[in-house]
């Protein structure tokens, strides 16, 4: 009887065409061994901002930096500060008061209304894994918390934020504190091969919050026109054209998100989520048909596509 149980449970656990190998390169993991970095100590001022703040304020999870104010509306207390009390972090923090994040966390200006508070809901339930800290905020986060970020965040408007540069050679990088990718600081370059590695344009900016400048994407010789062919016509049978459900400039229709001008390393971490059963849930399951035959290197080309697109 056991074992017929495990035949039916087996025989009605759906076939994944390709599940593709984790692109570890995607999902970004504090190195354990750090280079001598040293940390500096000082209080740094931006041209044209008031504030003047250290690294240690910077990197307050209560207090998100606002160089400059006049970039975006005026946040909401969960946006601004979080919540002490339920030790919700402050979103702009970690997404910038400008909604535009760092390579490993994510894009959030723009995004529906519906789709962010639906996104929250499946960090709560389950549905989305692979960021433990969007689960453990998911479950304490008040319903007019959510809301208000929800609608914060859609009315900040995209702007462009990544630059993606077809290469065959990167400058050496390592996972820094926050699993954040920088630039090793022995320089020299290394090999691209099959990877996309982002960093920021300016480190001292990126890494004070500052929503200033944003990052450069290197991505593979040939790949971005390879993503094109997928994205627009399917590559023949491999997927679906993303246009007809994210819109035709990529950047939404209606409760679907926008995809274009996206942390590339994001939407990687998202499509191979999608394909291995990281990420599921009504809405989720209209991603299933288009990433279920998609190789890493298929990821990899969309990406690169989608990413060189205007926000
Ligand atoms: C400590 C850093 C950090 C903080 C603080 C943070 N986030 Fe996130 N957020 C992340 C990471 C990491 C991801 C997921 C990236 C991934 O899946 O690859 C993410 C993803 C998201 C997404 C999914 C975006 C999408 O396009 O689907 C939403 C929505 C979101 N966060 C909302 C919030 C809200 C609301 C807050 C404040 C209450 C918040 N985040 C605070 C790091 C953070
Ligand atoms: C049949 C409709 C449909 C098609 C076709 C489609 N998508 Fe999607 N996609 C969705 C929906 C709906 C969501 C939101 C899922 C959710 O709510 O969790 C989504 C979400 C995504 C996300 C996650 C966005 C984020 O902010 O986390 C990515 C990345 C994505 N799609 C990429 C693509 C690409 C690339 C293609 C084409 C190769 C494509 N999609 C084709 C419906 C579609």
């Amino acid at each position: 009887m056991k074992r017929l149980l495990c035949i039916l449970v087996l025989a009605s656990v759906p076939a994944l065409a390709t599940a593709a190998e984790k692109p570890d390169w995607a999902f970004p993991v504090t190195d354990k061994a750090q280079p001598p970095v040293k940390v500096d100590g000082r209080t740094r001022t931006a041209p044209g901002s008031t504030l003047a703040l250290t690294r240690a304020q910077v990197d307050d999870m209560f207090n998100a930096p606002d160089w400059f104010p006049d970039m975006h509306p005026p946040m909401p207390q969960i946006v601004a500060h979080g919540n002490k009390e339920t030790t919700v972090r402050a979103c702009g923090v970690c997404h910038l008061p400008t909604g535009t994040g760092h390579d490993e966390s994510a894009y959030v200006a723009g995004l529906p209304a519906a789709y962010f508070i639906r996104q929250m809901a499946d960090y709560k339930s389950g549905d989305r894994k692979g960021a433990g800290t969007m689960v453990a905020m998911a479950k304490v986060i008040t319903d007019e918390e959510v809301r208000a970020a929800a609608e914060y965040f859609a009315s900040v408007k995209p702007r462009p934020w990544i630059r993606v540069v077809e290469t065959d050679t990167v400058p050496k990088t390592y996972i820094g504190p926050g699993n954040k990718r920088l630039a090793h600081p022995d320089s020299g370059n290394e090999p691209l091969g099959n990877r996309i590695i982002e960093i920021p344009e300016d480190e001292e900016i990126v890494l004070y919050r500052d929503p200033r400048s944003g990052f450069v994407a290197y991505v593979p010789t040939g790949s971005i026109a390879k993503g094109e062919a997928l994205v627009t016509t399917g590559g023949g049978g491999k997927t679906i054209p993303c246009a007809i459900c994210h819109g035709q400039t990529l950047n939404g229709l209606g409760e679907v998100p926008g995809i274009a001008g996206r942390h590339p390393n994001y939407i990687v971490r998202q499509l191979w989520s999608m394909q291995n059963g990281e990420r599921i849930g009504n809405s989720a399951a209209l991603m299933k048909a288009p990433v279920e035959k998609l190789s890493v290197d298929d990821m990899l080309a969309i990406a690169a596509f989608v990413a060189s697109h205007a926000p």
